[in-house]
């Protein structure tokens, strides 16, 4: 199997952007998937989770707090047909079309898929505390794309993961932190490289509305790698209301 440089084409974009509810089955190279976007309309959701914190828009609200929202959709899935394997950087760089997708769309998750054989363990391999939303790269590091994986060929990762990773965009870690604090929503220069947030809720009712679920759920044997984009949006473990932390996930840095 050779590794297929990565590419999404344009015009699936385009479809996601103008009919964000509808998957769009695409393809590149020979390489077939299905892409789908994780929550649709996000500053609709943002809106009506955080309304009686908000005033106007989400966009203009979340200008005057400095904390910009910059997504329209949030989170890409896409899912290809068979094992694939794919170039997606080159030393510390990540592709274009990947960091596209993420300044479009926040996490994007491919599934199915795996690096070329001498990237699978690049980088190092960590987990953290239950709902503790962090950044993996300070604003001064170069590197600020995080690249997640899961090796298929890996005795511990071939498994389904007990533990999932969870993304919000740097605007609702901000109304979320306010919130829990019963503080009033304002305008945030910096926030906390890391925080617990979400503890007492029933997640259940957020995911898919204003959080985005890696669960790393996929069968045994299946590749997954996720990329974001560290300076809009903050990542957590989610042990699942278990006090199992799952098995390390490998994280290499990227620019
Ligand atoms: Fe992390």
């Amino acid at each position: 199997m050779n590794a297929i440089r990565f590419e999404f084409p344009q015009v699936a974009k385009c479809a996601l952007m103008s009919n964000p509810e509808e998957p769009v089955a695409a393809q590149f190279g020979g390489c077939r998937f299905t892409a789908r976007i994780a929550i649709p309309d996000y500053p609709g959701q943002v809106a009506a989770h955080y309304r009686e914190m908000i005033r106007g828009s989400v966009e203009e609200f979340s200008k005057s707090l400095h904390v910009p929202l910059g997504f329209k959709h949030f989170g890409l899935v896409c899912s290809f047909a068979t094992p694939t394997q794919l170039d997606l950087y080159q030393g510390d760089v990540l592709c274009d079309a990947l960091k596209e997708l993420v300044r479009c769309f926040g996490p994007v998750f491919l599934e199915n898929v795996v690096l070329p054989k001498h990237q699978r363990d690049d980088g190092h391999r960590g987990r953290f505390q239950d709902l503790n939303f962090h950044i993996d790269r300070s604003a001064r590091q170069h590197t600020q794309y995080s690249l997640y994986s899961r090796n298929p060929d890996d005795p511990e990762q071939r498994e389904p993961r007990t533990a999932s990773t969870l993304f919000i965009p740097n605007l609702v870690a901000h109304l979320q932190d306010c919130r829990e604090r019963s503080v009033p929503v304002t305008p945030c220069e910096e926030l906390p490289n890391n925080h617990t947030l979400f503890k007492d809720e029933d997640l259940s009712d957020l995911i898919g509305k204003i959080i985005f679920e890696q669960a790393w759920a996929a069968p045994a044997g299946t590749g997954e790698i996720g990329v974001q984009f560290n300076p809009q949006i903050r990542h957590a473990s989610w042990y699942r209301g278990r006090t199992i932390k799952g098995w390390p996930i490998a994280v290499r840095f990227l620019r």
